[in-house]
């Protein structure tokens, strides 16, 4: 079977760094938020092009600890995407916060930024833009209105280690960047991580205070935190494979750019890319009227599909009866049903893109 992602794939090709590192750490006697930890920090930070980067345990508590330390919680709203990981809407709630999504564009799927206008209330304070699939949200738009409305701008670039924005790392551009590094992502750990970047020096002493109960000194709480340390060994695996990561994005590139010319059955549709953007190709996204057909004609010939996401946040059984959204969602509803992920991932090999493509290509599906 081809895998649609294989992160163990990702450790054979840097075992013997990252066994290394393992056991350094292992070693140490120091097992969280050490020396190991800070480096990452430094060195991601350089990486994306901000003054400062803090670890955390994952990516939902990277974007909740960016709206706590931007003081946003209860009694405030924070418009994002109803196309996006169900994390980024749990994550605006567990600040406290409510969640009013948007539609997303038609054509790249990230945020619609005409749509901000009419969800912008009195309780307004932040929107988060999420960089869908590799790909960078319209951060002219969306930053242009944050700034005419005072909001707060937050990066969730979860999907999209590396991407650029007009030749600026993505996490560089907002008020705070926000990262996941669950194992599949670009930037994947053995285990949950995540990543907080920002320029402003203030706003990264707070989250550092809050990912550790509070504290700037030991055992005294400054503020009312909670724990959301980094280990070492997820800093060290992280520190190897950021060493490697626009290598590993050029190779998804790579493999994106022979899916888009060369999958020419009309029963799909190829995913499109900003020309002011450079994508990191975390998924590549088909559309099919003909889904369910598509994916298992591809299962019958051993390629792994995904679909990323097939229920939109805002129809879940968790948020639709609750959730404010913008009049028109048709977008977001319709590509729900219509998405599939092919196979990608740094090692996937030449011979397998060309069996995924042939696959893709002898289906003969309804075209969109
Ligand atoms: C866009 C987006 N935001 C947030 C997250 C949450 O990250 P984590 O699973 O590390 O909490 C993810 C990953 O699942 C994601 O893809």
């Amino acid at each position: 079977m081809i895998l649609c992602a294989n992160p163990a794939a990702q450790f054979t090709s840097h075992q013997a760094e990252i066994e290394a590192a393992v056991l350094k750490v292992m070693r140490s006697n120091r097992y969280i938020l050490g020396a190991e930890v800070e480096a990452l920090e430094s060195e991601f930070a350089t990486y994306i092009g901000t003054r400062f980067a803090v670890g955390v345990a994952n990516g939902t508590d990277a974007l909740e600890l960016a709206l706590r330390t931007l003081g946003v919680g209860p009694g405030d709203e924070v418009i994002t995407v109803s196309h996006t990981a169900v994390a980024t809407v749990a994550a605006i709630e567990a600040a406290g916060a409510t969640a009013v999504l948007t539609d997303v564009d038609p054509v790249f799927f990230t945020l619609d930024p005409l749509q901000l206008s009419q969800l912008l209330t009195k309780r307004t304070k932040a929107v988060i833009a999420v960089h869908l699939y590799g790909q960078a949200a319209d951060l002219d738009a969306i930053g242009a209105f944050c700034a005419a409305h005072g909001l707060f701008l937050i990066e969730d670039g979860s999907q999209a280690h590396g991407a650029t924005w007009n030749g600026k790392r993505v996490g560089a551009i907002g008020h705070i960047g926000c990262f996941s590094c669950y194992p599949t992502k670009n930037l994947g750990a053995i285990g949950d991580a995540g990543l907080v970047t920002t320029n402003d020096a203030e706003l990264m002493k707070k989250v550092r205070m809050l990912r550790e109960y509070g504290w700037q000194s030991r055992y005294i709480s400054d503020v009312a935190g909670r724990n959301s340390r980094l280990d070492e060994l997820q800093a060290a695996i992280l520190r190897v494979k950021l060493r490697h990561l626009d290598e590993s994005n050029a190779k998804r590139r790579a493999i994106a750019i022979r899916y888009n010319s060369e999958i020419t059955t009309e029963a799909v549709t190829s995913p499109r890319f900003r020309a002011v953007s450079d994508s990191v190709f975390h998924l590549y996204v088909l559309q099919t009227t003909d889904r369910l057909a598509l994916m298992n004609h591809l299962e019958q010939q051993d390629v792994q599909t995904g679909i990323h996401y097939p229920m939109p946040i805002h129809l879940q059984p968790a948020y639709k009866t609750r959730i404010r959204t913008a009049t028109d969602m048709s977008v977001t509803e319709r590509v729900a049903g219509e998405v599939l992920s092919l196979p990608m991932y740094p090692e996937l090999s030449a011979v397998d893109v060309t069996r995924v493509i042939e696959a893709v290509n002898s289906f003969k599906g309804a075209a969109i």
